[in-house]
Order: C-alpha cells, then structure tokens, then sequence
C-alpha cells in the first residue's frame, strides 16, 4: 500500500519505519527541515534500539522516503497516519493545535480518495474534528475517511511492541475503512478489534490511566510495607501471582514519567472534567506519584541531615532504561530538590545527558562514567535502572563514595547482595541496611 505518516515523533517515526519494513511503500512528512535532513541521511533523531538499521534498510530498499512538503507525501498515499504532538496545555488539557493544522493539510493536499488513520492520543470526539476540518477544505468529489488507531508502543521496546503488540484497535464508522486497515495489520498476527471511534480513542487513555494506576498503587502499598517490615518484592510477587491482578507493571519506584503516563492521566481528568465527572481516583494515582518522585531526596535528608554542601551521584536521568528521553523523569525533579537543599550533584547516564542539559543546563555536572560519578560523594541516588547501573559493583561504592550510602529509587540490588557490603542502602519498600551510624 502507499502511506504516508505526518510527524516524525516517537510514534510517527516508528510506525512508518515499521510500516516499511512490512513491505509497504511509505512517505513520512515534517515540518522540522532539520529533521527530515537527519532522516534523509539515514540518521535516527531519536535513541531507539534497532530504529536506524531498519530505516537505512527501507531506504535503500526504495520503501521508505521523508520530505517536509506534505503534498508530496499526501498525494498518492492510499492511507494518512496522523502521528503529530498532542502536548499539555497548562490546564493539563491536550493541546489539538498540530493535529488540526495536520488535518487542514491533509484536506487540501489530497488527490484521491483516502483513510486518515490517528495514532497520536486524542481526546473522545477528536476524530470527528479532524473529519470536519477535512470536509470544510478538500475537494468535494474525493472522500476522507477517519480512523482511530491509538498505538501502545513503549519507549525503547518500540519495534518489538510494534510487530508483537497484544491488539490492535481499530475505531471508525465505516466497515470498507475497517475491512482495508484490517487487511493491512493482517500480516503481524495481532488480535485485532474493531470498534467504533469513540471506543477507540477512549481505550488509549483508559489504558494508560490503568497503567499508571497499578503503578501508584503499588508505590502506595510500598509506602506501607516500610512501615510494617514487609518487602514489596514479595508483596508484588504475591499479588501478581492472582491471574485476575497480572505479574505486569508492578515493580515500585520513584514514579511514573515519560511522554505519556504524566500528561494522559492528567488529559483524561480533564476529559471526566467537560462531562461533569470527578475523576476521583485517577487524581489520587496523579498526586501519588509527585509524592513518589520527591520521595528519594526525603531519604537522602533522613539519613544525611542537610544536604547543604554535601556531593550526590545522580545515577541515571532517563525516566527509564533504554531511553534518551527525560521527560517528566523523576530525575529532573530530584536534581532541582537536591539543588534547592544546596548540594552539589553530579549526574551519570549513558544516553540522557544531552537531552537532561537542556533542561537543568549546568546547574549540576554530568558524566558518562559512573565510577567518575561516585566518586568522594556522600550518597548516591540511583533514578534509573540502566543495566550498567544495576550491574556495577558494589565494592566500588565502598571504595569509591565519602560515605557509602546508596538511595535506590529502583530497587535495582537484592537485600541479600548488600549484606556482605558496608554500605548504606536505603531502597523502596524494603527493609533498609545501616551497617554503621552515619555522621553527620
Ligand atoms: C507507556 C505505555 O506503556 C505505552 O503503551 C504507551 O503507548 C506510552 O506510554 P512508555 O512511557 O514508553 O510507554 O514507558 P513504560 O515502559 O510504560 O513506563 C512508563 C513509566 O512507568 C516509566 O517511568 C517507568 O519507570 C514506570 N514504571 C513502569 C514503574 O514505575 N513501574 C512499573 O512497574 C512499570
């Protein structure tokens, strides 16, 4: 089939590519120059394990092409996947501005009779905006038919949640539309559902929103197990044991971040909002995980006194492993408390610091060798669960640090494994371990 994508995000680049690789003709359209010139290069814009040998692939196979000039990419194509931001307004409302210039593009650009398939996260109804917007541009014999298709793709495991996801959704009013969107997902041997558009667009919120729910809860329960003397480790195995509650997104830690955990729950308590429903729980599970990102700096004070003076390591600033990206990640809150307490901190991540810099500048030192990181500092707090951070030794804090103390806001190390270490290791639900009073 002949494609095209408009937006070469996380989700619109991954899907074109992908969309490619399965053998279709497909066209990806910006309006960043900088962008498509990169892509164009064979380059990835973006840290995606497996992204750019798949692209320069498709490329030189002729499959795979990138212009910032949407009529080039929209004239042909037999399908349009709309993939461009949906951003927080301040409100915490999703800002539409992107996808309806991306509609009115679309309707004066066309040149056939095509779908408009939406991958980006909108809010309930948005679809029938965009059909509007195209209907009120294009010309009148043509027909555009819109589609909602939300994506699932995590950050990091894109391609692999690509070709392997659980479902497919598919919302549309029109069977001929769903028959052809079916047939082309045919291939990847996902289970696919067809609904109506309003479904659709409500499964992708409904589903992160659940998502970050079991998250917070079980931050929640781990909050309790410190004052009890329970594990959560065991805990969360337990639990997850039940068929009905699932082993998945269980594992407790400084919270939630990323693209779209933060800014869906907080679209879809607005979306109950505009129909008059106080989306009660969904703004606990959001307050919980401010909580939970502060939470590793208040161990760092319990421990340390004031943190005036004192050098942190930072240990890892993506919002999670496998990533570059650092929105809404925990880190960045903990550098700016660790900053406001007066400390001097020192960050390491093997692929985050360029992106972290535009945000903190330099506002705290940044290194890409964790030994260097650790060095002579009175703690470590660890934000992220790189492998390499799970993996280092833990002699070399005991040599290395000023004060061995360790603040694991991912629980990245066994209770076991420390025990034979004189260090300090404060982690997330679990019994802490203080082999020695810490001065202060
Ligand atoms: C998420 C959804 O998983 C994906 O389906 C959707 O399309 C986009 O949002 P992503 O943001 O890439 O994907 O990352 P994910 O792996 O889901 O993790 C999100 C955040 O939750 C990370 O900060 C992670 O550290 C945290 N998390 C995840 C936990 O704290 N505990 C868990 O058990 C799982």
């Amino acid at each position: 089939m002949r494609i095209a994508v408009a937006g070469t995000g996380y989700v619109g680049l991954i899907t074109g590519i992908c969309l490619a690789e399965m053998g279709h003709h497909v066209v990806c359209t910006d309006v960043r120059e900088e962008k498509i010139q990169l892509l164009k290069t064979g380059r990835s814009p973006i840290f995606e394990p497996g992204l750019e040998p798949m692209l320069k692939h498709n490329m030189s196979n002729g499959r795979l092409d990138f212009t910032t000039n949407p009529r080039t990419a929209y004239k042909n194509a037999e399908i349009i996947f709309i993939a461009v931001g949906t951003p927080e307004n301040e409100d915490g409302t999703a800002n539409l501005d992107y996808i309806h210039a991306a509609a009115y593009t679309i309707g004066v650009s066309i040149e056939n009779d095509v779908i408009v398939c939406t991958k980006s996260t909108v809010p309930v109804g948005t679809n029938e905006k965009i059909k509007e917007i195209i209907q009120s541009v294009k010309p009148p014999p043509l027909q555009a038919i819109v589609v909602s298709n939300p994506e699932f793709l995590r950050e990091g495991t894109g391609i692999i949640d690509f070709f392997n996801g659980d479902r497919i959704v598919i919302g549309t009013e029109s069977r001929e539309a769903a028959s052809i969107m079916e047939k082309m997902y045919l291939p990847l041997k996902i289970p696919i559902m067809k609904t109506d558009t309003r479904s659709a667009e409500m499964i992708k919120y409904a589903s992160n929103a659940f998502l970050a729910t079991k998250i917070s809860f079980i931050n929640e329960i781990a909050a309790i197990c410190e004052k009890v003397g329970a594990n959560i480790e065991e805990v969360a195995y337990g639990i997850g044991k039940d068929k009905r509650i699932g082993p998945h997104f269980l594992q407790t830690g400084i919270g939630y971040g990323g693209s779209c955990f933060p800014k869906d729950t907080k679209a879809l308590v607005q979306i109950a909002g505009n129909v008059k429903h106080k989306f009660e729980l969904l703004e606990s599970v959001i307050k919980v995980n401010y909580r939970q990102q502060a939470l590793a700096v208040l161990k760092a004070k319990e421990i340390l006194g004031s943190l005036k003076d004192k050098r942190v390591a930072l240990l890892g600033l993506a919002f999670k492993p496998d990533t570059d990206d650092v929105r809404e990640a925990a880190s960045l809150t903990i550098a700016k408390a660790l900053k406001d307490e007066g400390a001097m901190v020192i960050a390491y991540d093997p692929a985050a610091i360029a992106n972290a810099r535009k945000v903190l500048g330099d506002t705290i030192e940044y290194t890409m060798d964790i030994q260097l990181a650790i060095e002579n500092t009175d703690a470590a707090i660890i934000a992220t669960e790189w492998d390499q951070i799970k993996h280092f030794p833990l002699e070399i804090y005991a040599e290395k640090m000023k004060s061995p103390i360790i603040i694991d806001g991912r629980n990245c190390y066994s209770l076991q494994d420390l025990s034979s270490h004189p260090i300090t290791y404060i982690s997330i639900g679990r019994p802490s371990i203080k082999p020695y009073k810490v001065k202060s």
